[in-house]
């Protein structure tokens, strides 16, 4: 598919996605901490007082990561989203600059001026993720951190329930953020795999820092949320995450539970030619 045919697609979902309102999600903090560990994480790695890019900026969701984990807002930042409705919406919240773009192009930034980019839930989707790590390359210094957050295609759980969301009832899926459902399906994503995008990243010239795998068991924790109308992370029920947890983690230190993880965290760097 073309460049700008799976752009188009994308939008269609995207321009309608941004006019949604906000129906932020109603988590504990317990249940809120496990599920964005790895962005939080990486934004704390990427904390700088220079110039950020927020590739895929949507509506902002990232930049309040980003203050989550650093405790201060991004002192300077650029957005850049193919979405023009979602451009519209986030300038009216931030005083910082943000652009519609279109082909993974962006041209309003020189080369080698930004200090450290993020790029949130935009891999899946996404075919032409090479086209975007060149131009983040580009306009990264040298040094200049990249940060990778995203959904991958191996989680089980959530395959299968992306397959049987159509025949779940209208209560449960009314329970699911609207930023998920369209026309009550879940569209499809695009495939992440995790060594492929590595090897791509590499290929592109950039230095790997760290990998991470994370999140065997989160959509079964939500599912159970949402079915049962248990609430189980707020109330009494609450320690028997911390068991399921410690087993996650034990898991995880498996390849074969990595390769089934559903969330990827990826730290690269432009090379720094000086100090080699
Ligand atoms: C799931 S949203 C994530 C938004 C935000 N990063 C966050 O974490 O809340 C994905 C965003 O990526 C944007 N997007 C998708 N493909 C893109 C591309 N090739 N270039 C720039 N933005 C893209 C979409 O318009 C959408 O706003």
């Amino acid at each position: 598919m073309s460049i700008l045919k799976e752009e188009k697609e994308q939008k269609i979902f995207f321009e309608l996605n941004a006019l949604r309102e906000d129906d932020k999600q109603n988590l504990d903090e317990y249940f809120l901490a496990y599920s964005i560990q790895a962005t939080l994480d990486g934004m704390r790695w990427l904390n700088t007082d220079e110039l950020i890019l927020d590739y895929g900026c949507g509506l902002g969701d990232s930049i309040e990561m980003y203050r989550l984990a650093n405790n201060s807002y991004p002192s300077s930042l650029i957005g850049v989203d193919i979405a023009k409705n979602a451009i519209s919406k986030i300038e009216k919240k931030y005083a910082y600059n943000f652009y519609q773009i279109t082909e993974n192009k962006i041209p309003m930034l020189q080369d080698g001026i930004v200090s450290s980019v993020y790029m949130i839930n935009v891999l899946h989707h996404t075919t032409t993720r090479n086209q975007i790590f060149c131009e983040v390359l580009r306009v990264l210094k040298p040094g200049g951190k990249f940060l990778i957050i995203d959904i991958t295609d191996k989680n089980l759980f959530i395959e299968f329930g992306r397959k049987i969301f159509m025949y779940v009832p209208g209560y449960i899926k009314k329970q699911f953020s609207k930023d998920l459902i369209i026309e009550n399906t879940i569209p499809e994503k695009l495939p992440v795999d995790p060594d492929t995008i590595v090897g791509d990243l590499i290929s592109a010239g950039y230095e790997i820092e760290r990998v991470g795998r994370h999140s065997l068991f989160f959509f079964v924790f939500d599912w159970f949320e949402k079915i049962l109308k248990l609430e189980i992370s707020k109330g009494k029920y609450k320690n028997i995450y911390k068991p399921i947890l410690w087993l996650e983690n034990f898991l995880l230190r498996y390849k074969i539970f990595q390769n089934r993880s559903a969330i990827l965290s990826i730290w690269v760097k432009k090379p720094n030619l000086h100090e080699k």
